[in-house]
């Protein structure tokens, strides 16, 4: 059982009690592929992916070669994992490259075979939540490890909002001093949802609670047909 309810950190071990596996299970984390979750964060995420119905939607947002997809869909085998990239190769990724030693060439390629084991996932080229404005399918988990700052970030998660399951996840990365925008826009979507704010490291997730009705019918209009800029 948890302890201290109250407490935003959770060790690694209150998850997997949380889950209902007091011994822990195999870890399914492949740290050879690049990127820059931890092991620890890594378990989490199985975790939580362990938590998930059967046949459950997941969807991440920001995938890179694939360190953190790969971990979702090995961990919840029977779902489907929506991998969100543009797979594009900026000057940070360019950076991170080459201080990993024998790092391939960034792009989609790489991704895919990094992950060619995991049949569950679907990749999706583009830009979220841009290039995903016909979404339509009920979200059990959503995971954004993409941009870090807002707008951008407050209309992912605002357009992804519309989209979750009550009793799903959404969960990021990078909570923390580094990247304050993403601190203040998840402790305002937990105090919105009266939810909380659990992490591991800098992982972090809410819960969406059962008595979750979803978003006005207008809101949702407004995410999928006006442009980005026009959105805060
Ligand atoms: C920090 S990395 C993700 C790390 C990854 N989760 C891992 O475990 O290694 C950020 C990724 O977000 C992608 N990205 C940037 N903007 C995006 C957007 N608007 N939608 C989806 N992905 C985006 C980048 O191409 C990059 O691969």
């Amino acid at each position: 059982m948890l302890t201290a309810p109250n407490e935003l950190h959770y060790e690694v071990r209150d998850l997997y009690e949380l889950t209902g596996d007091g011994k822990g299970f195999p870890a399914m984390i492949n740290l050879s592929i690049p990127g820059q979750m931890s092991e620890n964060e890594l378990r989490a995420i199985e975790a939580l992916a362990r938590s998930a119905p059967r046949g459950a939607c997941i969807v991440e947002v920001g995938s890179l070669f694939g360190r953190s997809s790969f971990t979702w869909a090995s961990s919840a085998p029977d779902s489907t994992i929506y991998c969100i990239d543009p797979w594009e190769r900026d000057p940070w990724i360019i950076e991170l490259e080459n201080t990993i030693p024998n790092c391939p060439k960034f792009g989609q390629d790489a991704f895919l075979r990094f992950t060619s084991q995991c049949k569950n996932i679907i990749p999706i080229r583009g830009r979220s939540p841009g290039d995903v404005r016909s979404w339509n399918i009920p979200v059990d988990i959503f995971f954004d490890d993409a941009v870090h700052y807002n707008p951008f970030l407050r209309h992912n998660l605002r357009f992804w909002l519309c989209f979750m399951k009550p009793g799903g996840v959404m969960a990021g990365h990078d909570y923390g001093d580094t990247w304050p925008d993403v601190k203040a826009e998840v402790d305002a979507l937990a105090h919105e949802l009266r939810s909380s704010v659990s992490t591991c490291e800098t992982l972090w997730w809410v819960k969406i609670p059962e008595s979750f009705i979803g978003v006005p019918w207008w809101t949702k209009l407004l995410r999928r047909y006006l442009p980005t800029r026009l959105l805060h």
